[in-house]
């Protein structure tokens, strides 16, 4: 039995209510007069904090002024807007077809080129191999993010864990990056069939730093030979993410399964007693009787985790909570973002609120996030705006040519957040590439939707567009 409690209109209804009897009776002037002036004094309040990572742990002083004064300028670094001047080519006599197909006749746009496998701009989407950041030479270029560029793990190959997350690993101190393994040839499999590669399994990686990844193998690994298998290579295994049951001392992995045309549309759900696993599948569903593709899983700070999964042919996302042992869902779930057709979810919690980044569903092409954010994880959950700064327009309006997968939270600072996406290559995914990118929450006020309201309920969710970025020093000091 599922309990879809409240219906979202009453919901709606009720929050309209109450916003109403809160509005002050005055004209529409002075209300967007009094909400500049209480934005920004929020907007400092937020500034304030954000400039001041707390560390409740530390008591080394010294030491924290040190590094809140690091902090602060490097915080400024990373706020910086970066602008992308890209000159669009003149149109060509021939595009491939996968860019003619979605805009016939009028201008290319930057999508249209990122598109087009032999857009002369290729090498701005998917720099050449020669660029590669590599842990093995401890360079000027050590430690620095290059969103786009092949990243190699410590054998020199590249990391292969598409769709993934990140799993801190408290017993042994360590980054755990889990996603798609997908070194193997793109193919259609029927004319209308979306570009795949055959299951091969989930990539793992470790790391101390974030930046040096060690190859930890495939922990669970495709089904060669029993076709009836949810995990033969025939069918699709997307998005897995891992985390650690307490109680059982457990590594849960949910993943998205599904067969090539996604209509099977279930999750899948593997064990293992150790990080590196190996992973044991255990078995698939459709979660509360209902379709399921995209999906994330989210571990709260009172150890009860949720699944958030797209549904109703990606109408609309699904949340609720899993059981004690991490292995099923329970009978309780909230149908949420009703009508939005949002997928590739990835939660975060910062400071007592829930927020998620999500993605339009346009298949491999890369379309605008948007942010959203709840006071409790079951909802109600609000639409916000696009959390992306910098680059230019299209950068923004594509999500920087990527998808959101994961939200990864660094201990030492409260508002700093690692954002985790894909840039698709449907053409060769195992060569999709991984966009990282530093979230923050707080800073600039997010502009409220409706003025009647007066000033805005949320934090802005921001994630700032850089070629080149590192981590702040010690980001790892004050865990
Ligand atoms: C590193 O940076 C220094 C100073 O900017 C420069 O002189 C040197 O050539 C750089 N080294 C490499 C390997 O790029
Ligand atoms: C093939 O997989 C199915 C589903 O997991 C299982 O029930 C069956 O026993 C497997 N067959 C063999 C021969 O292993
Ligand atoms: C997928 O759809 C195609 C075309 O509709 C069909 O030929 C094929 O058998 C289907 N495959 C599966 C695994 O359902």
């Amino acid at each position: 039995m599922l309990h879809y409690s409240g219906d979202k209109k009453e919901e709606m209804k009720m929050k309209n209510k109450y916003r109403k009897s809160t509005t002050l009776r005055c004209d529409a002037g002075s209300i967007r007069l009094l909400s500049v002036v209480i934005g920004s004094l929020m907007g400092c309040i937020l500034l304030l904090q954000l400039y001041s990572p707390i560390s409740r742990k530390d008591t080394f002083i010294g030491r924290d002024i040190q590094l809140r004064t690091s902090h602060r300028l490097y915080f400024r670094e990373l706020e910086e807007v970066e602008e992308e001047k890209i000159q669009i080519p003149p149109p060509r006599g021939k595009r491939s077809p996968r860019a003619a197909k979605r805009r016939p006749k009028r201008t290319t746009t930057l999508i249209d080129e990122f598109l087009d496998e032999d857009s002369p701009l290729r090498h701005k989407f998917f720099p050449d191999r020669k660029t590669s950041i590599d842990p093995t030479i401890t360079g000027n270029d050590s430690m620095f993010y290059y969103p786009g560029r092949v990243w190699l793990d410590t054998e020199g190959n590249p990391i292969q864990a598409h769709g993934g997350g990140v799993l801190y690993d408290e017993i042994s101190e360590t980054f755990y990056w889990y996603g798609e393994y997908k070194d193997g040839p793109t193919y259609h499999a029927h004319k209308k069939g979306a570009a795949r590669v055959d299951i091969i399994g989930v990539g793992c990686y470790s790391s101390k730093d974030l930046w040096t990844w060690k190859n930890e193998g495939i922990v669970l690994t495709a089904e060669e030979t029993n076709e009836t298998h949810d995990l033969h290579k025939s069918n699709v295994l997307e998005r897995p993410k891992v985390i650690y049951n307490s109680k059982t001392g457990k590594y849960v992995m949910w993943m998205h399964v599904d067969d090539a045309n996604y209509t099977k549309a279930s999750v899948g759900i593997a064990i293992s007693d150790y990080p590196t696993g190996p992973f044991d599948y255990l078995y698939s569903k459709r979660p509360h009787g209902f379709d399921s593709r995209d999906m994330t899983i989210f571990k709260d700070d009172d150890g009860t985790a949720y699944l958030v999964y797209s549904s109703v042919d990606n109408s609309e996302l699904h949340i609720g909570p899993l059981t004690e042992d991490y292995l099923d869902v329970t009978n309780v779930a909230r149908r949420i973002l009703i009508g939005q057709h949002r997928e590739a979810p990835a939660l975060f919690k910062h400071q007592g609120t829930y927020y998620m980044i999500t993605s339009g569903c346009t298949g491999w092409a890369p379309n605008e996030a948007l942010t959203h954010a709840a006071e409790s994880i079951m909802g109600p959950w609000e639409t916000m705006e696009n959390p992306c700064i910098g680059g230019n327009k299209m950068f923004r309006l594509a999500t920087f040519f990527a998808q959101s997968t994961f939200v990864l939270p660094l201990p030492s600072y409260p508002s700093l957040f690692i954002f985790m996406a894909d840039r698709w290559n449907p053409a060769n995914l195992r060569d999709s590439r991984y966009i990282w990118l530093p979230l923050m929450v707080g800073g600039l006020v997010d502009e409220p939707l409706d003025y009647n309201f007066g000033f805005p309920l949320w934090s802005r969710v921001s994630i700032y567009w850089h070629r080149k970025w590192k981590l702040p020093k010690g980001w790892n000091l004050l865990k």
